[in-house]
């Protein structure tokens, strides 16, 4: 089966792992289907790189920011080199940014902090933002209420109830790999009640590759397998998901 209008939401193709065919792996995408990819930064050098990458290739974008493993290396110029980086028009969103209790990598409180600074610059910008959280659902949901930024939850990994919370707030849920694996009960419900409007598709590559391609790198060309998973729930076609989260991540991003 082919599928068109492929738009991957949330990509590194910044990382080591595409180092060596780089060029030629990004430049097969469009004849596979893909029409967009949001590379995603998670600190200050990952963030150049995929300014540098949304100008070399049309259809990639970028969103510039510091992940909460690198917050505790933010300092007093981070803020600016990211407001630097986005007065580039291909720059659509700030990420990736947020809060990750499981991993712990840079201490809570700094990782507030670093998260709050990053929303404030992008209300001042105007752009949306993309949140990553692992385990800080409830800092995470009271941070998104404060602040009210529009933008995605990407990898989403939290209860039905929990996106219901985030899609009130008028917030996008993203989905990827996950949903195909084996024990997804809690991503399939999410995937099967999230309304239309509120729903993009992703990879995270080069991690999380779906079934068949588990443990695996990643990339955008194997989002169908995602596809038809949030079909099958959705008593849809993969084709249906894949054209409807092609428009809403047109409509977050602001690209035409
Ligand atoms: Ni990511």
């Amino acid at each position: 089966m082919e599928y068109t209008s492929i738009f991957d939401s949330h990509a590194h193709y910044d990382d080591a792992k595409f180092d060596e065919d780089r060029d030629e792996l990004i430049s097969s995408l469009p004849s596979k289907g893909i029409i967009g990819v949001i590379n995603c930064g998670a600190d200050l050098k990952s963030s150049a790189q995929s300014v540098k990458l949304s100008e070399k290739y049309d259809y990639i974008y970028a969103a510039v920011g510091v992940h909460p493993h690198e917050a505790k290396d933010f300092g007093d110029d981070t803020l600016n080199e990211l407001r630097r980086l986005a007065a580039n028009k291909k720059v659509v969103a700030i990420g990736e940014i947020g809060l990750d209790y499981y991993y712990d990598f840079s201490p809570r409180e700094k990782q507030i902090e670093v998260f709050e600074k990053q929303l404030i610059l992008a209300a001042e910008l105007n752009l949306p933002v993309i949140i990553h959280n692992r385990d800080a659902h409830e800092d995470t949901l009271n941070i998104l209420k404060k602040h009210r930024p529009k933008g995605v939850l990407h990898c989403f990994s939290g209860s039905a109830e929990t996106a219901r919370e985030i899609v009130k707030l008028g917030m996008f849920i993203g989905l990827g790999g996950a949903v195909t694996f084996k024990n997804a009960k809690k991503p399939l419900e999410v995937a099967a009640t999230v309304p239309d409007e509120f729903l993009l598709i992703e990879t995270d590559a080069p991690y999380m590759a779906p079934v068949p391609f588990r443990g695996k790198r990643c990339d955008s060309a194997m989002i169908p397998y995602t596809a038809e998973k949030i079909a099958e729930v959705r008593n849809t076609t993969a084709q249906e998901i894949l054209n409807l989260t092609a428009e809403n991540a047109k409509r977050l991003f602001g690209i035409d």
